[in-house]
């Protein structure tokens, strides 16, 4: 038999092995949903005290119940640091970040990381899929020669895939499984090969012409999105000039029951894909002598938006006769979405910083987070949360609604908060103590 249709065979009677490089955001439920298909899973992270947590039953994510990941270690799933286990498995599959430098140029020193750790371990008949976001022709360019380099050859001993990762942290309404699937292969049989890994675990795969297809693909989504949310960023420095509410605006277009998708102003872009994913492109793109115009603005009017809600807080003070030095403030909700706890690219973090560097108290509320001491991302800023009840609230000279958890008590924080900047739309009545941010 073939090493292709041994791997067909084996994902098809559900007896492959499947190993996850990266057990955060993406890698995690990704496990999950292997282990909930009755396959076994290995999963591979360089952070220790992450793989202890893991082997103990517990989560590090808020969303993901330990209760889940007790029940993956009682059917097998392990976590391990060891990257000689990779020759255990059928596939590995690399869900490990892929950040900005400090120049905003892609850094795939995680991605080249974890495929060096592997490829010494690699044997024929094992396929690598790689889920994490990156420009077109990565998989061709940074993991096949990797591969070469061991003298493997892709599509016949070693079938090497592209699958954009699609996880929508705090969604209800869709998960792992039902979130279509883009498959691309180096080859044909590369791309059979994924689509027998993918088609085990999820409704509906998207099969496509190459992996730089795929890789294309999961770009052109976030830019989508990256763009269309600069645009109702300015529409709504324009509505706020001309006096209008643009959530209304928003609100109102989307009636509309075809050719109008709504997306929604707030105090800038977050996490770890929209602020980022569109630049890997643009760096890209220059070396074929393209310049990405679109992308280049949205991100400009976005990145600008912090900025804008912080002139926005001063003017509120200032009606209220009251200057931003010396003021105290509250920032509800650090993450950068709502009713999730993740802190990367949060825009409230640049608000905090901003009230803080023009003399501001400002204090946090966020359920999810208890915490923002992460020195890596933001280097000098520690801050517990508090609680956002009634005698907090009295204390404050403005209150800013960043990220509008569901937790919070909006009819309580109406009732007692002195000055609201809103940044979310949360309120529909906007007059006096109440203002768009
Ligand atoms: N979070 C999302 O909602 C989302 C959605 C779509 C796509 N993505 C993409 O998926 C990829 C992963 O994102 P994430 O949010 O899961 O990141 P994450 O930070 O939550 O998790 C990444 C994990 O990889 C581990 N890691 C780092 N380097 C490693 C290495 N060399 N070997 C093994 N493990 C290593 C880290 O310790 C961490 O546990 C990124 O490319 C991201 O753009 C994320």
């Amino acid at each position: 038999m073939s090493p292709k249709e041994s791997l067909l065979g084996r994902f098809a009677n559900r007896s492959a092995v499947v190993g996850i490089i990266g057990l955060g955001y993406v890698g995690l439920p990704l496990t999950l949903r292997f282990i909930e298909q009755q396959f076994r899973v290995i999963g591979f992270d360089i952070d220790t005290e992450r793989v202890s947590l893991l082997n103990h039953g517990e989560s590090p994510i808020r969303h993901i119940p330990a209760a889940s990941i007790e029940a993956a270690v009682k059917h097998g799933f392990v976590a391990t640091s060891e990257f000689s286990r990779a020759k255990e498995v059928d596939v590995l599959i690399v869900c490990v970040p892929t950040p900005l430098n400090k120049h905003r140029e892609p850094d795939l020193s995680h991605v080249r990381a974890s495929v060096r750790s592997i490829v010494p371990h690699l044997r024929a008949g094992q396929a690598i899929s790689l889920e994490s976001t990156s420009y077109p022709g990565t998989t061709e360019e940074e993991l096949l020669p990797l591969i070469e380099e061991h003298g493997f050859k892709a599509g016949r001993d070693v079938f090497l895939i592209f699958s954009p990762e699609c996880e929508d942290p705090g969604n209800e309404h869709y998960s792992t499984r039902t979130i279509p699937k883009v498959v691309g292969g180096i080859t044909p049989d590369c791309l059979a090969v994924g689509k027998a890994i993918y088609g085990a675990i999820i409704d509906v795969i998207v099969p496509v012409g190459s992996t730089r297809t795929a890789e294309l693909v999961k770009l052109l989504e976030n830019i989508h999105r990256a763009i269309n949310i600069g645009l109702v960023n300015e529409m709504k420095i324009i509505a706020d000039r001309m006096g209008i509410d643009i959530f209304e605006v928003v609100k109102a277009a989307a009636t509309k029951p075809f050719g109008f998708v709504p997306y929604y102003p707030g105090p800038g872009l977050g996490g770890h894909c929209i602020p980022i994913d569109p630049f890997y492109l643009t760096w890209k793109a220059h070396q074929y002598g393209v310049h990405t115009r679109f992308i280049e603005l949205a991100g400009e009017i976005n990145r600008a938006m912090p900025l804008w809600v912080m002139q926005r807080i001063a003017d509120a003070l200032n009606m209220a006769g009251k200057p931003v030095k010396g003021s105290r403030v509250l920032i509800l909700g650090v993450a950068y979405k709502k009713n999730i706890d993740d802190i990367r690219e949060s825009p409230s973090i640049e608000l905090i910083r901003l009230l803080q560097e023009r003399g501001s108290t400002v204090i946090y509320a966020d359920p999810y987070v208890p915490a923002v001491n992460a020195p890596d991302q933001y280097p000098g800023l520690s801050m517990r949360a508090r609680v956002c009840d009634a005698k907090t609230l009295a204390t404050q000279d403005c209150v800013v609604i960043a990220t509008d958890h569901d937790a919070f008590d909006y009819e309580l924080i109406r009732n007692r908060a002195s000055l609201i900047v809103d940044t979310r739309g949360r309120y529909e009545l906007v007059a006096g103590r109440i203002v768009r941010g």
